[in-house]
């Protein structure tokens, strides 16, 4: 069991916050951030006290002359590097990045050209890790990628021009897009035409505080299954990793877009009153002692809106999940600043139950191996002290010889299972650069 790791990030002063002449309001030291409410201070000095509150990580992103100034690539040292250390371990993981708009969600996520963000920098630490592996020993990665939006409670594939599907249930894999186009990638420039191709197909509109804001939830998820034939006792993990750029989480009525944006507002902010439910029902129970966990599931609204429905490992399930809470420093966002703060501060609590993703087969090949090692002391021992007669020496060598033949079987039908994707893959990979006139017959 761990927790959601969380860590809150400020933002620079904006421009439309410098032409008010704000306030910084913020401060950060260590794994602590503090906020001030300007007004009080105004009215009555001696009575002010900052709130505080106490974070896995604060970062300090409002100034990069400040010694604490953190970076985006701090923020990948930090968070991003575990993730990968998580997906190559076969765990799923997932970071929210939760903020209102403005704040620097989709800056700490994708970033800026030449400045880029998370999902950038763990593609491509994933690539260079996959190449320096393969080098070392036998492993064989197969790595795939989605890029969804969340647009009005519908589901929108953003590698797929747009087109909007369905959210089904598999019985035994849960809730997933059907139809969804997962392509797989080679390289981190494969990935990163399609970063670019998603990013261009996302809803955008004007609002009161982001010209260019995202009115939508995005979430990029890497698919990634390697595998490795050592010492004849074969293994093979997968892991999903999902990114999630969440809509900005002010109410409807802060970002003052016309009654077509209210009413627009009021499906869009459905999913985070659900997400915030969902939160709040998963803290209680953390906080409960477990005493709830009996009835989980019954009780966590996971089902009222799509975006928690798709997240509902993510969120108090199998997955390490971290959220970035992204805010503004200054005194004009003091409201949404502080609701951030007492959010992220909730998200603490709730607890997750990450478990490696092993392959079914191999984790019973493993399971058998186990046995046998058992049964051949037991044998060895048998005829060293004699403990147990002849007749049940020769049923332990039954068994052991029936788990010998039966570890034998599962490992060539998973050998050959195994050649045939890298087959099947070496094909494609092959037809792909046909087409690309890269390789010549
Ligand atoms: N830490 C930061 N350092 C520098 N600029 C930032 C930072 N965070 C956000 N910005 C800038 O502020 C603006 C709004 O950020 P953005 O990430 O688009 O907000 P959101 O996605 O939360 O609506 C963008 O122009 C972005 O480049
Ligand atoms: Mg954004």
């Amino acid at each position: 069991m761990v927790c959601v790791r969380v860590a809150v990030r400020v933002r620079p002063l904006n421009k439309r916050e410098k032409d008010l002449s704000s306030k910084v309001i913020v401060h950060m030291e260590g794994k602590t951030t503090s906020i001030i409410n300007v007004k009080d201070a105004l009215t009555n000095s001696s009575e002010v006290k900052p709130k505080s509150f106490t974070y896995d990580f604060s970062y300090d992103s409002s100034n990069d002359e400040k010694p604490n100034f953190v970076s985006q690539d701090k923020v990948f040292t930090d968070l991003g590097h575990d993730v990968l250390e998580d997906a190559f371990e076969g765990y799923n993981a997932c970071i929210l990045a939760y903020g209102q708009t403005g704040s620097g969600k989709s800056y700490t996520m994708m970033g800026n050209a030449g400045d880029v963000g998370l999902i950038p920098r763990i593609c491509e630490g994933l690539f260079s890790r996959i190449t320096h592996l393969s080098q070392a020993d036998h492993t064989s990665f197969h790595t795939a990628v989605s890029y969804l939006e969340i647009y009005k409670e519908r589901v929108r594939d953003l590698l797929s021009e747009g087109r909007c599907l369905r959210v089904r249930e598999h019985p035994v894999e849960g809730p997933y897009v059907e139809g969804l186009s997962t392509p797989q990638v080679h390289s981190y420039s494969d990935v990163e035409k399609l970063m670019e191709k998603g990013n261009g197909s996302r809803v955008t509109a004007s609002t009161a505080m982001n010209d260019t804001s995202s009115r939508s939830h995005a979430i990029f998820t890497i698919n990634f299954r390697q595998a490795q034939l050592d010492a004849e006792q074969p293994s093979e993990t997968t892991s999903k990793v999902h990114l999630v750029d969440l809509v900005g989480s002010e109410r409807a009525d802060a970002a003052r877009g016309g009654w077509m944006r209210l009413k627009e507002g009021a499906s869009i902010n459905k999913s985070l009153v659900v997400l915030g439910n969902v939160i709040s029902a998963l803290a209680d129970m953390s906080m409960s002692g477990g005493s709830k966990m009996k009835k989980k599931g019954s009780f966590i609204p996971y089902r009222d809106s799509l975006l928690t429905w798709l997240l509902k490992d993510s969120l108090g399930g199998n997955s390490k999940t971290i959220m970035i809470a992204t805010i503004s420093p200054a005194n004009v966002n003091y409201t949404e600043t502080l609701s951030t703060l007492r959010y992220a501060n909730r998200v603490k609590n709730i607890v997750n139950q990450p478990t490696v993703n092993e392959d079914g087969s191999v984790k019973i090949i493993r399971e058998l191996r186990e046995e046998i090692a058992n049964l051949k002391a037991l044998l060895e021992k048998g005829t060293r002290v004699s403990p147990v007669g002849p007749k049940q020496v020769v049923s332990v060598e039954e068994k052991l010889h029936r788990n010998e033949a039966r570890v034998l079987q599962l490992t060539q039908e998973w050998t050959n299972k195994w050649r045939e994707t890298q087959n099947i893959l070496r094909s494609s990979l092959a037809a792909q650069e046909r087409s690309q006139g890269r390789l010549r017959l």
